[in-house]
């Protein structure tokens, strides 16, 4: 097997291959397996700010008799929830070797300080954060947007000193700036991208229904271009592609095109834990062939900065490709 070692959010990885925040994630015998199976990295399943405030709104309602216990109530749901995941973290960190990164799902800026203290504590090697606004508000502005972005960051910077990784939605009016100025912030670590919840409509029922929550090998795509456009702009970031990864052949584009590390979720829901073992090797017999000893020798080698015409990654090469049918 080749060196296939990578860092990623200033942690020496393995592998670039990484257990993507999920449900496999909340459980340590999955835990367990995915480093058996040469898994770099896993990032636990996220820690959602909705989940805990439907909770403590849940416990308050059945406290309905007795107001003056209220803010007690909710307090103790909201701790309970967090010394659940804090549980997860420190039975995770003691079972395995490779990093465990927590994670964290807000919509606001308002609970996450002391929580992030805490799961610092619990002995987490970093936190990527899942941040969900509500991007469809129609009295708010692209920049208001952002800045709440902003708010929820410089809240969790302040709160612990764990290295963060932000994992991005892809509907940034513009994308490398939006980077840039957390970057300006202070972070280096991004996962591009998350993929969001996207319903559709039942035309025989008349209804709305769950889209597939399950990626294709198709999927890569908008990753691709966005990576090899942000890592050729901005050298020194490290950037895990989330989405569509489902074998070698989408993992190396995603490295060719600049990535750190890989995270895997779909393919593993779809195949089992084992696609950790079956990808390394066969990224391993792909640097092989090409005379690679380890990874940092091809990563990037067609970002955005490093082909020869880099308009392949915009959006006038569509135009092009698309008058060209008849
Ligand atoms: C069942 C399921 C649960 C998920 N739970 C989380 C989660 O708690 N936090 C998170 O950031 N992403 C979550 N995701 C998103 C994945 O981490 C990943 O970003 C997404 O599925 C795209 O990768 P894929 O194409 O390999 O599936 C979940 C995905 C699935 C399918």
């Amino acid at each position: 097997m080749k060196n296939l070692k990578t860092n990623y959010m200033g942690l020496e990885l393995k592998s670039p291959l990484i257990l993507s925040s999920s449900g496999l994630s909340k459980k340590t015998n999955n835990i367990i397996t995915a480093e058996e199976n040469g898994a770099g990295a896993i990032v636990l399943k996220s820690l959602f700010e909705e989940q805990i405030n439907y909770m403590s709104e849940a416990a308050l309602f059945n406290s309905i008799d007795y107001p003056e216990a209220a803010d007690y109530i909710k307090n103790y749901s909201r701790h309970n929830s967090l010394n659940e995941y804090l549980d997860l973290i420190k039975t995770s960190v003691k079972a395995v070797k490779i990093p465990v990164i927590a994670s964290i799902n807000c919509i606001s800026d308002t609970e996450w300080e002391g929580f992030a203290a805490e799961i610092e504590k619990a002995g987490a090697h970093g936190l990527e954060l899942n941040m969900n606004v509500f991007h469809y508000d129609y009295e708010l502005s692209s920049a208001q947007i952002e800045q709440k972005y902003f708010d929820i960051i410089e809240k969790v910077q302040a709160s612990t000193k764990l290295p963060i990784a932000i994992k991005m939605g892809k509907t940034f009016t513009n994308l490398p700036n939006f980077i840039k100025q957390i970057k300006f912030r202070g972070i280096k670590n991004f996962v591009l991208f998350n993929r969001f919840y996207e319903p559709i409509i039942n035309i025989d029922k008349m209804e709305m229904t769950n889209s597939s929550a399950l990626s294709y090998e198709i999927d890569i795509k908008q990753s691709l271009r966005s990576i090899a456009i942000v890592k050729g702009m901005m050298p020194d970031l490290e950037i895990a592609a989330s989405t569509g990864i489902h074998n070698a052949d989408g993992a190396i584009q995603l490295l060719l095109a600049g990535a750190t590390g890989l995270q895997l979720c779909s393919v593993l829901y779809k195949k089992g834990l084992k696609e950790f073992k079956t990808i390394n090797e066969d990224i391993s017999k792909w640097m092989e062939k090409n005379d690679y000893t380890s990874i940092d020798e091809f990563r990037a080698k067609l970002s955005y900065a490093n082909i020869k015409d880099p308009s392949i990654y915009e959006r006038f090469q569509f135009i092009k490709q698309v008058t060209a049918i008849e």
